[in-house]
């Protein structure tokens, strides 16, 4: 029967590039999707970025753009990685559109007919300073249980203690600096704890359509002591957000309208009559569909959004929610963990940019997921192994080995292949059907490992038949071309199975076999003749990973990579002292391209108790969250004068762990070596017009 399927990845925060993180979960969605259209299935996979939210403000004020503009910037790069990549996605849109505020504001107001919207009014800090409400992320001050300094507005990360902002010691904006103050303000809270959202959501998380490590978070939140709270989902101006209807001021909090981005870029989608080849419904027909199965693809730290909320706004609002969502784990290189922010020691792009084939990374990390919410680890001496070994050792050797009998001495013709050797033809049948499980429950791993299998039987037949002792002797040419045929039939089912994996490696290979445009049940029908063997798939070169772990001279601002200690498991090196060369010493311009040299600009400055040398400076340099740097430039500079400054620094200097906190990087400050010269100690600070996170070169 013919599946209808509505897919979409999570949305990206639309203030900074791609990471390795968001890659692997595209390339996920896009193999299942893949496999989904080749089973003749109807598909529809969309994605947008997440527009909205404080950071995203935040960030376009310190660019001195507007949050239109540095959205748009970042919408411009995502063909270039979704292109490399070979992710087809049929359409990608924004949630800062018009579909999207209508549909956001549409569903609000059906909530709010169904009397679960409330208001409460709540204190807040606010930042005099800025004149705005702080996100916790951006209170900082002492841990009120051990004590700890500079600790988020949330948890402590040295205790790891659990608070609300309210109850840090000495509280400081890290925009601005200064005390918050506690003020009052009216918010809008969706009624999660209403008897009926918790009966609903018990229904719809707890059926056993969840995986089992969802299933059992959704069950500790919906059935733990605590209970369901309500959503809080206003915030007051200045927000970069969606306006919330009849309440001048307030906004919907970014993860309302984020997952409703799915909805509108969908309708998107079919507004701009792309969906039409496929249904002849609308928009609100499809989504209304009980026939259309509704999946997101999405990662382990956002179960909550869209186990609780996300299908309770979809219910409540008179929609249908989503059929399943399909969670993975992080990405991990070399067993270290990658920060969300600022990604890992791989950029997608310096990726493609020095070559390296997107084939090799879809298929290792398809070889590595499975269907469980486990982390997957990128391993280059294991990729380079992995890839040489099964691609090209198994499945691209099949095709130039038989096909170069098969072209020299037959023409390229291959004999009839209903004469598959049995066990053939009943091996073909049954990793073919195990295959597909294994895919459509997103076991990609273990089908990979099938399809391997199966190679390694082809292979193991081939030279069964040692078929270069048939070719020396023309009276056995029959038996070889038979040999060569049957390879290519397995090379051929191969070809279909890989084919969500490798996308441009099928279309070369269904040349190669004249086979068309290859769907899935192809696989037992085998091709009567091969044409010219091109080589299909190239191996790693090992050299390739060493540049790719390089730190590259030109990277993207957006992309910071943090050295090779990704691929050594060594750390980074520059927290060893001051080893001060001698003014004569001469560096290589790849080891001055090494230090990462970055505009920030000082957003709070404070004196550090028990230091007379050291000031604390947060810096914002273009990352998701401020910096803390000790300088010793106390005895030249007051706290205040620093504040709103901007100023260099190192970005990819080791975090270094000092008497009072740990210090993420270095600024930049002139002074004589020799006192005798001259005293004094100037900061630098880039000319008009620099922006926060601006690279020096
Ligand atoms: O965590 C994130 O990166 C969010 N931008 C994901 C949003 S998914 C959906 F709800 F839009
Ligand atoms: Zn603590």
């Amino acid at each position: 029967m013919k599946r209808r399927l509505f897919v979409t990845t999570a949305l990206p925060y639309a203030n900074g590039s791609f990471h390795i993180g968001h890659i692997m979960e595209y390339i996920q969605a896009d193999i299942w999707v893949r496999f989904q259209r080749m089973r003749g299935h109807e598909v529809h996979f969309v994605c947008a970025d997440d527009a909205h939210g404080a950071p995203i403000m935040l960030k376009a004020e310190s660019e001195g753009v507007t949050p239109e503009a540095l959205v748009d910037r970042i919408a411009a790069e995502r063909p270039r990685y979704l292109n490399g990549f070979h992710i087809a996605f049929d359409n990608w849109h924004s949630t800062h559109s018009d579909e999207n505020t209508e549909l956001s504001q549409d569903i609000y107001l059906k909530l709010r007919d169904a009397g679960l919207i409330d208001t409460k009014t709540i204190e807040q800090f606010y930042d005099p300073v800025k004149g705005m409400f702080l996100p916790d992320r951006y209170i900082k001050g002492q841990c009120p249980v051990c004590g700890a300094r500079d600790q988020y507005g949330d948890a402590c990360e040295v205790c790891g203690a659990v608070y609300a902002p309210t109850e840090l010691v000495e509280p400081y904006s890290a925009l601005s600096g200064a005390r918050p103050q506690l003020r009052e303000s009216e918010h809008f809270f969706f009624r999660l704890s209403a008897k009926r959202c918790v009966e609903f959501l018990r229904g719809w998380a707890l059926d056993g359509k969840l995986q089992p490590e969802v299933a059992n978070k959704a069950r500790e939140w919906l059935e733990g002591e605590q209970g369901l709270g309500d959503w809080d989902i206003s915030r007051d101006a200045p927000y970069f957000g969606i306006p919330i209807p009849d309440a001048p001021g307030k906004y919907f909090y970014v993860w309302l309208d984020a997952p409703i981005g799915y909805l509108a870029s969908l309708k998107n989608h079919f507004d701009k009559g792309q969906a039409a080849k496929l249904t002849a419904q609308s928009f609100e027909q499809f989504v209304a569909d009980p026939a259309v199965e509704q999946y997101h693809f999405i990662g382990k730290d956002i179960i909550y959004f869209h186990t609780l909320f996300w299908p309770a706004m979809l219910h409540f609002a008179g929609r249908k929610a989503p059929t399943n969502v399909f969670v993975h784990g992080f990405i991990t290189v070399s067993g270290e963990k990658m920060s969300k922010s600022r990604g890992t020691g791989i950029s997608p792009l310096r990726y493609l940019e020095i070559g390296m084939n997107p084939e090799w990374l879809r298929y290792y990390i398809a070889a590595k997921l499975n269907a469980k919410v486990e982390d997957v680890d990128f391993n280059p001496d294991d990729f380079v192994a992995r890839v040489n070994a099964d691609l090209v050792g198994k499945y691209v050797n099949i095709a130039s080995r038989a096909s170069s009998f098969l072209a020299r001495l037959f023409d390229g013709a291959l004999v009839d292949v209903s004469a598959l050797p049995a066990w053939q033809a009943f091996e073909t049948e049954r990793f073919g059907a195990e295959i597909a499980q294994c895919i459509e429950g997103r076991e990609l791993g273990r089908a990979l490992r099938l399809a391997m299998e199966y190679a390694d039987r082809i292979n193991q037949h081939f030279d069964s038949c040692k078929p270069w002792e048939l070719a020396k002797d023309e009276s056995r040419h029959e038996a070889l071309q038979q040999v060569c045929s049957v390879s290519i039939a397995g090379f051929h089912a191969l070809t279909v199975w890989l084919k969500p994996v490798l996308p441009a490696l099928a279309a070369r290979a269904e040349v190669f076999l004249g086979a068309g445009e290859l769907a899935w049940d192809d696989f037992m029908r085998a091709p009567t003749r091969v044409g010219r063997y091109e080589h299909l798939m190239t191996r790693v070169d090992p050299k390739l990973l060493d540049a790719l772990f390089e730190p590259a001279p030109a990277a993207p601002p957006a992309q910071p990579v943090p050295g090779s200690a990704a691929r050594t498991g060594a750390k980074p090196r520059g927290d060893s002292g001051p080893t001060r060369p001698a003014a004569s010493g001469v560096l290589s311009i790849d080891d001055f391209a090494k230090v990462e040299l970055r505009v920030a600009r000082i957003v709070a400055a404070q004196a550090v108790e028990g230091s007379d040398k050291l000031l604390r400076l947060t810096l914002d340099c273009g990352e998701d969250t401020p910096r803390t740097v000790f300088a010793g430039i106390k005895s030249a500079y007051s706290p205040e004068s620093l504040v709103g400054r901007h100023t260099v620094m190192v970005a990819n200097l080791a975090p270094r762990k000092m008497k009072f906190g740990v210090s993420q990087g270095m600024v930049l400050a002139a002074g004589f070596d020799d006192p005798a010269q001259g005293e004094g100690l100037f900061l630098l600070e880039p000319d008009e017009g620099a922006a926060s996170g601006m690279r020096v070169r």
